[in-house]
């Protein structure tokens, strides 16, 4: 089976084709707001402007035309409205003139099974970490999620992001502020875990007006220090609970090469195994939702057209509901 599988829940508009669960191809193109933050309409205009240069690009880079593709894949949510529309009307464009199957895949989902292929694990504790998503996952015997923990407030990724554009970096980005931090030294800041959730909001405001009186750099540290200690604290507390011998880390926030090095140290001390995908399958990125797609088709064949409608607030949690 081939899958051309489409991204556009927030700020990339990507296209991947994979068949038989091999990545033949995985065209990425993020857009950059600068400081201004993810703006709806800006993200859409842009996935609207690049998606037929991205979707030839994908085909020709898999040596394949459209007549080869079986199954249309696209990310049916979580994601910011404008921009999701953009992916999910053009994947059911796709599917209706080429007479293709269709499926939807939730974003996460798609995240936790790249990182389990590139891995090479089976079943493992998934830590979940983006922009808008901060959750600890098992999955069941029935191959659905669970969330044991999760934020109460905001997203790890926006917590970077929303501190950023309050110092006013040019590039008000999670990567940036890695950047600004590696030279930081440690100052105080508060530390909030409640059993498996996390609250980061008292941190960011913390974090805010030390800035107005503290180096960037020291600030940017310590928000990154305890941010990622109170992910290894809830994450060790519930590989505890669930005596999982494996942890994966996957989304966007897990490219951070300092968290990385924090779970690895932790996996070590508690003897389990550690893995994390490559880069590009952290990212936002279409070869995991074609990836997904095709092991959720295996399962429950293809969607009708009228369900496939972008679902802004798709927890991994309802997949059983929404592919029922
Ligand atoms: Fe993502």
């Amino acid at each position: 089976m081939t899958v051309l599988g489409i991204e556009s829940t927030a700020h990339t508009l990507s296209i991947g084709i994979s068949k038989q669960g091999r990545i033949l191809s995985n065209v990425i193109d993020m857009y950059s707001g600068g400081s201004e933050g993810l703006i709806p309409r800006k993200l859409a205009d842009h996935h609207s402007n690049v998606f037929s240069s991205v979707l030839l690009e994908a085909l020709t880079g898999a040596k394949l035309s459209m007549n080869d593709i079986d199954l249309i894949a696209f990310s049916q949510g979580p994601g910011i409205g404008a921009p999701l529309s953009v992916g999910v009307s053009a994947a059911k464009y796709l599917a209706l003139v080429y007479g293709k199957k269709i499926i939807g895949v939730n974003h996460p989902y798609a995240h936790v099974k790249i990182g389990e292929h590139c891995c090479k694990m089976r079943d493992p504790l998934v830590l979940y970490l983006s922009g808008g998503n901060t959750q600890i996952l098992e999955q069941m015997a029935n191959g659905h999620y669970i969330v044991l923990g999760e934020t109460l407030d905001i997203g790890i990724g926006n917590l970077f992001d929303t501190f950023a554009r309050a110092i006013k970096m040019e590039n008000a980005h999670g990567s940036a502020l890695a950047k600004l931090a590696e030279n930081g030294n440690y100052i105080p800041l508060p530390y909030t875990v409640k059993g498996m959730n996390l609250v980061f909001s008292g941190l960011l405001t913390s974090a805010e007006k030390a800035a107005k009186k503290h180096s960037h750099l020291d600030v940017a540290c310590s928000l990154m220090e305890n941010a990622f200690a109170m992910t290894c604290e809830v994450t060790e507390r519930a590989l505890f609970l669930t005596k999982k011998k494996s942890l994966l880390v996957c989304g966007g926030v897990a490219q951070n090469r300092r968290l990385q090095e924090m779970l690895k140290i932790m996996c070590k001390e508690d003897n389990v195994k550690f893995g994390v995908a490559p880069d590009e399958y952290n990212r936002d990125n279409g070869a995991m939702i074609a990836y997904a797609g095709e092991l959720l088709y295996k399962k429950y064949g293809a969607m009708k057209i009228e369900k496939c409608d972008p679902i802004t607030n798709y927890r991994i949690d309802r997949m059983k509901e929404i592919l029922r």
